[in-house]
């Protein structure tokens, strides 16, 4: 008997919302023993027989010891195919990673392709491909990752067979080579153009150098006079007001310098709390003064969020203000566990999912249930290849935390965080409803 680690089939969606007849599930299962060649290909010939009868679409990888699969189709079919695979003693263990309503097929023309390290010197090359190395490595660090990485497979589609990403981006009625146009277009024109309309040159992003007095105004947030470290703020943002020089270089040191404070048993954990709410209220007011950037272009839509639990939200409060600046509309959410955030990412479809821990404290202890959160958002969240960004102290100090707990940007600063998201959109080829449809602000 297989396992299913998510509920029944019934569970995918049916309301009459315009994805209603499209779902998407996404497992991963365990080969009972290697299969050959043959094998495959005699998994392979059954599959896409049926799918073309069902309109399935999708991709199976296979790694030698594990299958990820991705299926989309009208639900109903889905659930029977599922429901013969879920029979099938070529594998065990099987586990849901993604199920629920789609808005649009990624893998279309695909009636099933495999994809398996190898492949293309066997006998299946022409109809299987070869998976980068670095999405194999990624499904094994993180299974749960998979519904994003299997889409990078997309782009490796021959060039005789229609993209998912262009159809869609295209519609049906234009042909292909408009629809590849037009995906280029999105990915090599728009994205670029949004990075330079924020005047982000090429290359590395730097790390923000800290102002040296960040540690005296500290000392002052813990004091009981606000007024002189607003008017050291005040004297050290700036003379243009602009948050550039207020949040990276002051806000955020400042803020790792209190809990170093706490470190030195200098305060409590109350006057750190304490400390950042009177940050946040200086980005606040201070902020005000900085003028908003009007963007005439598509954007993503962003949600941001403490990470449940998590009582700083300097880092969510920081970022928001930065994006707002920058011309986006981010959603700020406070969900009080992880129900509630799961509950945000179905409800809507959310591009980019931006969680933070504190900007004082490590956090260290947090890290497991961050990585389960991580996950279980995924898992719920109705756009299966969710980028997720993580922020805080922990991510400041070790650039290898983010992607230990499965995050797909892990941010040093707030400054360039759109720049960090655009960027990790591009590089996942991916474009959502939303961006397509040109959100204009
Ligand atoms: C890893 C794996 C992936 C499979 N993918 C599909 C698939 O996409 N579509 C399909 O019809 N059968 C697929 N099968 C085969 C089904 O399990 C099943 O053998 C086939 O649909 C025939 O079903 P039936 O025996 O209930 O008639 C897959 C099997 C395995 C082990």
């Amino acid at each position: 008997m297989l396992n299913e680690s998510r509920g029944s089939f019934d569970d995918i969606p049916r309301d009459p919302s315009p994805s209603a007849d499209l779902c998407t599930v996404v497992y991963r299962s365990r080969a009972v023993k290697p299969l050959s060649d043959l094998d495959l290909k005699s998994l392979l010939r059954t599959a896409q027989a049926r799918n073309q009868r069902e309109a399935i679409t999708g991709v199976v990888l296979y790694d030698s010891s594990h299958f990820f699969q991705w299926l989309e189709g009208p639900p109903a079919g889905v659930e029977r195919v599922m429901e013969s695979i879920r029979n099938d003693n070529r594998h065990r263990d099987l586990e849901i990673l993604t199920k629920g309503a789609a808005p649009q097929r990624r893998f279309d023309g695909w009636d099933m392709k495999l994809a398996a390290p190898g492949a293309s010197a066997t006998s299946l090359r022409s109809e299987a491909l070869e998976p980068p190395r670095d999405i194999i490595d990624g499904l094994r660090r993180q299974p749960a990752a998979a519904p994003s990485l299997l889409v990078k497979l997309v782009p490796l589609l021959p060039a005789d067979n229609e993209s998912p990403l262009s159809a869609s981006l295209a519609g049906r009625e234009l042909g292909n080579s408009a629809a590849a146009i037009l995906r280029t277009v999105i990915l090599d024109a728009v994205i670029p153009s949004l990075l330079d309309a924020h005047g982000f040159p090429p290359g590395r992003i730097e790390a923000p150098r800290a102002n040296p007095r960040a540690c005296e105004l500290a000392e002052l947030l813990i004091a009981s006079d606000q007024t002189a470290a607003l008017d050291l703020i005040r004297e050290l943002r700036g003379k243009d007001g602009d948050v550039e020089q207020l949040f990276a270089p002051l806000l955020e040191p400042a803020a790792r310098s209190l809990g170093d404070l706490w470190d030195e048993d200098v305060c409590s954990e109350f006057d750190v709390t304490l400390g950042l709410c009177r940050l946040q209220t200086a980005a606040r007011l201070l902020g005000a003064d900085s003028p908003r950037r009007i963007l005439r272009v598509a954007q993503p839509s962003v949600l941001i969020a403490p990470v449940p639990g998590e009582i700083h939200q300097l880092v969510a409060g920081l970022d928001s203000e930065w994006l707002w600046h920058a011309g986006w509309s981010p959603r700020s959410e406070f969900p009080a566990n992880e129900r509630d955030l799961g509950d945000m990412l179905s409800s809507n479809w959310v591009d980019i999912l931006d969680l933070s821990l504190s900007a004082a404290f490590r956090r260290e202890e947090s890290m497991p249930r961050l990585a389960g959160i991580i996950a279980g958002a995924r898992r719920a969240s109705r756009n299966p290849t969710l980028v997720v960004v993580v922020g805080g102290r922990a991510f400041v100090e070790d650039s290898a935390v983010g992607a230990e707990v499965g995050a797909d940007v892990s941010s040093r600063t707030t400054r360039d965080i759109d720049r960090r998201m655009l960027e990790s959109i591009q590089a996942d080829g991916i474009v959502s409803p939303i961006v397509r449809a040109g959100r204009v602000q």
